[in-house]
């Protein structure tokens, strides 16, 4: 049966770079049923609508949804801050339940963390990403802001277990858990406590705990201490675009935002962002969105073409410069296919 995706190119570089990344597929031998819809600061700006909830009924439908990048240009004030980032990116993950935010990364040559390979498992739906808080005397000398951290044991369990059964496919069968436990002492007691509690299933993984601080030293000097990272929201973004500057760059960091319970579909997008200084000019780097669809493949039962995909992007990296065209790079992968 053919896939049916639903395909978000957005704002900037996203489309651009979206079609390259499709053009990897159909050479890997996959049809796809794709339906494009127009989202991201461009559609906002048109119609004053961010998602609107007849299309987030339509999206449900879909086998998976692969999206570019959305977001106005950096100083441009159309879009109130958060739009785009609650309205539609978090709107999707919490509605869609993609509880599993993965991002895979590999060190390519040359860079700080070289040849390492690990992957960072982020809670997608809760912590200070979860909206509890408010103000209060809101434009008063004694204004107060709270933004609270929300962790229910069923959210970080099901993150956890996720990471386990990573890390029990994976060959070095190695799992960390990074939080702040010695400051956060209610939500890193939670999460400590759920995998100590869950490890015991998995005897053949080794755990290991670091503080978040401590993790950005070793990401920088001793990445290949990492093999699966399981870690709570705000710290898991932070974390990735770390990861992504020290293995070559955020252009090669691709995300699966998974509902691993195959409730409704999976989005799958580069983690970079929608680069209008230098979208429309053919140079983007497509690598992270050829990468993403990659593990979109994975997700819909295409393994063999995935691991296809994967294979020549991880070839490209290893024998190619980088500083080519948008297409160049998507026509190097398809060789390599
Ligand atoms: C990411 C992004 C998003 C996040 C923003 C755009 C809401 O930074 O996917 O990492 O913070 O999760
Ligand atoms: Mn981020």
């Amino acid at each position: 049966m053919t896939n049916r995706v639903a395909v978000i190119g957005g704002d900037g570089i996203g489309p651009e770079v979206l079609a390259e990344a499709l053009k990897v597929v159909a050479a890997a031998g996959v049809e796809l049923d794709t339906v494009d819809y127009e989202l991201g600061a461009a559609h906002y700006l048109r119609t004053g609508e961010v998602l609107e909830d007849s299309v987030l009924e339509e999206l449900r439908g879909f086998d998976a949804i692969l999206l570019g990048a959305v977001g106005p240009p950096v100083g441009d004030t159309s879009v109130p801050p958060g739009t785009l980032e609650r309205g539609l990116l978090l709107r999707l993950r919490f509605e869609l339940d993609l509880y599993v935010n993965l991002r895979p990364f590999t060190g390519v040559p040359g860079s700080i963390a070289a040849g390492t390979d690990f992957v960072v498992v982020r809670e997608n739906t809760e912590g200070t990403y979860a909206g509890e808080g408010g103000f209060l005397r809101k434009g008063t000398p004694h204004e107060v802001a709270t933004q609270g951290s929300v962790n229910t044991r069923m959210g970080v369990e099901r993150c956890v277990r996720f990471a386990f059964e990573l890390a029990r496919s994976r060959s070095a069968h190695h799992l960390t858990l990074v939080h702040k436990t010695n400051v956060l002492t209610f939500a890193g007691d939670l999460w400590q406590r759920t995998v100590n509690e869950v490890a015991p299933g998995y005897p053949e993984v080794a755990v290991d705990y670091h503080h978040v601080d401590a993790a950005c030293i070793y990401l920088v000097d001793q990445a290949d201490r990492y093999d699966v990272v399981v870690t709570d929201n705000l710290f898991g973004d932070i974390l990735t675009d770390l990861a992504g500057a020290v293995t070559g760059g955020i252009g090669f960091a691709a995300s699966a935002n998974l509902n691993p319970d195959r409730t409704g579909p999976s989005l799958f997008e580069p983690v970079h962002g929608a680069a209008h200084d230098i979208a429309g000019q053919g140079i983007a780097n497509p690598l992270a969105a050829i990468a993403s669809a990659g593990l979109m493949l994975e997700h819909l039962g295409e393994a063999d073409a995935a691991a296809r995909v994967q294979a020549a992007v991880r070839d490209y990296l290893r024998t190619a410069p980088t500083t080519t065209s948008t297409a160049a790079i998507g026509d190097a992968i398809v060789e390599r296919l």
